[in-house]
């Protein structure tokens, strides 16, 4: 039997930091190596063209993030890595959708209420960002989607868009009539297993838009700085001499029983447990960083990589989207 699809995409829109990792990298990484699935992954650059209009800035971000991952241990031979805008499919497939999908439906989208209630300035690729999200993922007959909460919606979007292609172009209804006509999968978001939010150095979520931040691939330099930087006095639950933020981040790297006899023995002592984590921090992040260099030496070879991948993909996508151009009437 043929393994199940599994697709995700990441906006290369910078450096990522630790709280991405526990968030969703590692659990992506797992999840491709775990063999289970047939997985693509692509560097989702079109999108991240809303907020990224610079060539050389993008141009570095979507190496910087082929790279993030190949250190990680993302298996470029199994998992298929490309990306978006070498497989003009996908850009072509969400004009299709386009001509199906209301803009009162796409006015509900959390992203653009969001924008809207904050007085932003919306272009239309921000709008029309879930259209183009289902068409990557409704390419590939996907099954799964791993996403973080925050992008659920965007998967029930991509299922709505293929129920309504299906029923337009092939006259396969919801409930099951001519279901083999349907040209288009169902995918089902697989929800991240919630980590608890990781904190930045302030004590707020961290994130690249606070600032506060604890790098990936940081060097022992910054890791001591962000560490030493990390507030451990801002009202937290700070009971009994232990510093919240400290403590919430060195539980992501050692187990509890581990940080009880360390925290008891410095009770109080803020500075010798911020060494600890820095230790820590250091020994978790060398490995990924000493990786991390060694691939980035050769980026032609990361290239190449992704050129493969986006053969890979195209084989895929442009089967399907001629089946799509078929019953459309264009082809
Ligand atoms: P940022 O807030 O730094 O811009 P993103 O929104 O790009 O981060 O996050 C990408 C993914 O990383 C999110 O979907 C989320 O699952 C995860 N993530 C980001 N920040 C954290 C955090 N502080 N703790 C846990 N997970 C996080
Ligand atoms: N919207 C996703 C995010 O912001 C990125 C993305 C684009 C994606 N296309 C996708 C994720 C397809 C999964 C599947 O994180």
């Amino acid at each position: 039997m043929s393994k199940k699809i599994l697709l995700s995409g990441v906006k290369p829109t910078g450096r990522p930091h630790i709280g991405n990792y526990f968030g969703a990298m590692k659990q992506f990484v797992d999840l491709f190596n775990a063999n289970d699935y047939q997985c693509y992954f692509f560097i989702a650059d079109y999108h991240a063209l809303n907020f990224i209009q610079n060539a050389a800035e993008m141009n570095q971000n979507i190496l910087d993030l082929a790279i993030d991952y190949l250190a990680l241990g993302l298996d470029p031979k199994t998992a298929v890595l490309y990306k978006q805008s070498d497989v003009s499919a996908h850009t072509e497939l969400s004009w299709i959708f386009d001509t199906i999908v209301t803009m009162p439906y796409l006015m509900r989208a959390h992203a653009y209420k969001d924008a809207e209630a904050k007085n932003k300035e919306i272009n239309v690729g921000t709008f029309n960002y879930p259209v183009l999200m289902a068409a990557d993922i409704l390419l590939y007959d996907t099954d799964v989607v791993p996403v973080g909460a925050d992008q659920k919606q965007h998967v029930e979007y991509a299922r709505d868009i293929a129920e309504k292609f299906n029923f337009i172009f092939c006259g396969a209804t919801k409930d099951g009539k001519n279901a083999d006509k349907a040209i288009f999968k169902l995918p089902e978001p697989l929800i991240l297993e919630s980590v608890a939010t990781v904190p930045g150095t302030d004590g707020r979520k961290m994130s690249k838009s606070y600032n506060n931040t604890i790098p990936l691939f940081a060097t022992r330099e910054e890791i001591t700085k962000a560490v030493m930087s990390i507030v451990t006095d801002s009202g937290g639950p700070e009971a009994g001499g232990i510093p919240a933020n400290v403590y919430a981040m060195h539980k992501l790297l050692k187990s509890e029983a581990e940080l009880t006899s360390l925290y008891d023995t410095n009770k109080g002592k803020y500075k010798a447990l911020k060494e600890a984590l820095i230790e820590d921090m250091d020994a978790f992040i060398k490995p990924l960083r000493e990786k991390r260099v060694e691939i980035a030496k050769d980026s032609q070879a990361v290239i190449e990589i992704l050129r493969d991948g986006a053969e890979r993909a195209n084989e895929v996508a442009s089967k399907k989207l001629s089946a799509v151009k078929k019953v459309i009437g264009v082809l």
